[in-house]
């Protein structure tokens, strides 16, 4: 049934422009997509969004556009050469290529998805008097998913810690997974697989250095951390925001734009007093949760996941999930990084990077706390939380099914359609008069084909938070009707009243109210 959801998102997204599949015309190029004329509007909003509630709301917070090229050493001394890896398997029947760990974090969403139905189905007997705290320390099938729950969590936690690929691999002989494709259970060892991407500068007469694309925009931060710190004059603690691609060679690519081999980050560093790092890191969980509930998309659809596996660089990191049609996955991490990056640049650069305290009249390698989401990401999170299918009447009364993206106003690729009721009589020009006053302000859209009922679906389609339709009474006495996309409802109103409208629903001024 989400399955069905996610297929029907995925079709519409390239049906209404949003998302298409990269390179289309030549069979396409594995998990990576081009974003159409409504999905680069989309696309944009939400890193305004992000970038104003990060740069633009915290005095502290500076930003930064760094090169996606960049030293190969940087990569030795981030720990990505030598540990940027991924456990995969391979299926020998069907010869599909797996990544170890996702099989094992599959199999564990299945065993809390039979805990889920139980529940469910209890609530729904019990009504209002249901307790889930008693259900779930009382009911058997729970107790007994939730021990086997409880038994795998560890022993997949303990060799991920331990980086013990046999066991990796035993785990999925012992739980009998097998693979989607052949269903068979004819699995190879489990191997390390770098991830990142290399590519040649320079020709090769002049000897060709061998770089990478960046697999995180952190690093171009990390390595012009005194740069900003000394011509900005930042106090501890202070953070550093970008925005930009990044690449990886993911080997498990599918789920549309969920999992890319070319994506984008918005990434901030948070350089803080060694020893105050993890109230930091608590303070940025908190504030980072409150960005995201700020959209109204239900706080039960939100979650934080400790990490089974610290990664090479942190002492502490959580990841933000969110329900997707297809279960809990990683929108954002959250971690604390400790100077083990700022420490590795300082031995492999050889130059100081250490910061002046005059409270204390001593210097230090900063620590950091980070805040990574992927854009693309929260983008899938968005159109999946707006999608909706529902059964109304239209404009002769009868019932029929429209799709409507019931996007945020703020985050809308066009936030306002103008539409004449008949292409004759000056209606048109009334509405493109009305286009020019408000396209300075709005992304406004002119149409005038097919009937009145058919342009409001199609408006819907792509989460225009209002139509505006110019009639003969418009010529008369200036006045049209403003319909709303959620409640479908229209009214009558001055075109001078218009701008005021559309502002106060679409001003990002509304969200950053509610951020904590
Ligand atoms: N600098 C830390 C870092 O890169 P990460 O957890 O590997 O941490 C951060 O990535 C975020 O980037 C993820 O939460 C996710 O939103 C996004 N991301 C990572 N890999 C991705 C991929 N292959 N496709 C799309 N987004 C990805």
């Amino acid at each position: 049934m989400a399955e069905d959801v996610f297929k029907k998102l995925v079709a519409h997204c390239k049906e209404y422009g949003f998302v298409f599949q990269s390179s289309e015309i030549y069979d396409g190029l594995g998990a990576v997509y081009d974003y159409g004329q409504n999905g680069v509007e989309l696309k944009n909003n939400i890193k305004k969004f992000w970038w104003d509630s990060m740069v633009m709301l915290h005095e502290n917070v500076v930003g930064l556009d760094s090169a996606i090229f960049m030293h190969p050493t940087i990569w030795k001394a981030s720990g990505h050469v030598d540990a940027f890896n991924d456990p995969l398997i391979d299926n020998k029947d069907s010869k599909k290529r797996y990544r170890a760990d996702v099989l094992i974090e599959e199999q564990l969403a299945k065993i809390e998805a039979k805990i889920d139905k139980e529940i469910t189905k209890a609530k729904k007997r019990f009504g209002d008097a249901f307790d889930e705290e008693q259900f779930r320390a009382t009911n058997q099938r729970v107790l007994a998913n939730q021990e086997k729950w409880d038994k795998l969590h560890s022993r997949f936690s303990k060799a991920l810690n331990d980086n013990n690929l046999a066991e990796l691999r035993q785990i999925i002989v012992d739980e009998e997974i097998a693979c989607p494709v052949s269903g068979s259970r004819n699995w190879t060892e489990v191997r390390q697989f770098n991830l990142m991407f290399a590519t040649e500068m320079g020709s090769t007469a002049d000897g060709a250095m061998k770089i990478f694309l960046r697999p995180e925009t952190a690093q171009g931060i990390f390595v012009n951390y005194l740069n900003v710190q000394k011509t900005g004059r930042m106090k501890l603690p202070f953070g550093i925001a970008q925005i930009g691609k990044a690449f990886r060679n993911e080997i498990v690519a599918r789920q549309f734009i969920f999992r890319m081999r070319e994506f984008e980050q918005m990434e901030m560093q948070f350089f803080v007093k060694p020893g105050t790092e993890l109230d930091w890191f608590e303070k940025w969980k908190e504030t980072r949760m409150s960005w995201h509930q700020s959209l109204d998309f239900g706080a039960e659809n939100y979650r934080f996941h400790e990490h089974e596996k610290l990664a090479h660089y942190a002492n502490a990191a959580v990841d933000v999930e969110y329900k997707f049609p297809f279960g809990f996955k990683e929108v954002e991490g959250i971690h604390s990084r400790t100077d083990f990056d700022l420490s590795q640049h300082q031995e492999y650069s050889g130059k100081r990077l250490q910061y002046y305290d005059p409270e204390i009249n001593e210097s230090y390698v900063p620590y950091v706390v980070e805040t990574s989401i992927g854009v693309d990401r929260m983008f899938l999170q968005v159109l999946s939380a707006s999608y909706h299918e529902e059964e109304v009447p239209d404009v002769n009364g009868k019932m029929d099914t429209r799709v409507v993206l019931k996007l945020p106003p703020q985050l809308a690729p066009v936030k306002m359609a103008v539409m004449p009721l008949v292409k004759k009589d000056g209606l048109p020009e009334k509405a493109r008069e009305i286009i020019d006053s408000l396209k300075f302000d709005f992304n406004c859209m002119y149409d005038e084909k097919d009937s009145i009922g058919k342009r409001y679906r199609r408006m819907d389609a792509i989460g225009t938070p209002f139509c505006v339709t110019v009639d003969h009474q418009t010529t008369e006495d200036n006045t049209v009707t403003i319909r709303y996309r959620d409640s479908m409802e229209q009214e009558r109103v001055d075109i001078s009243k218009l701008s005021e409208i559309i502002a106060e629903e679409v001003s990002m001024k509304k969200l950053f109210a509610k951020l904590k």
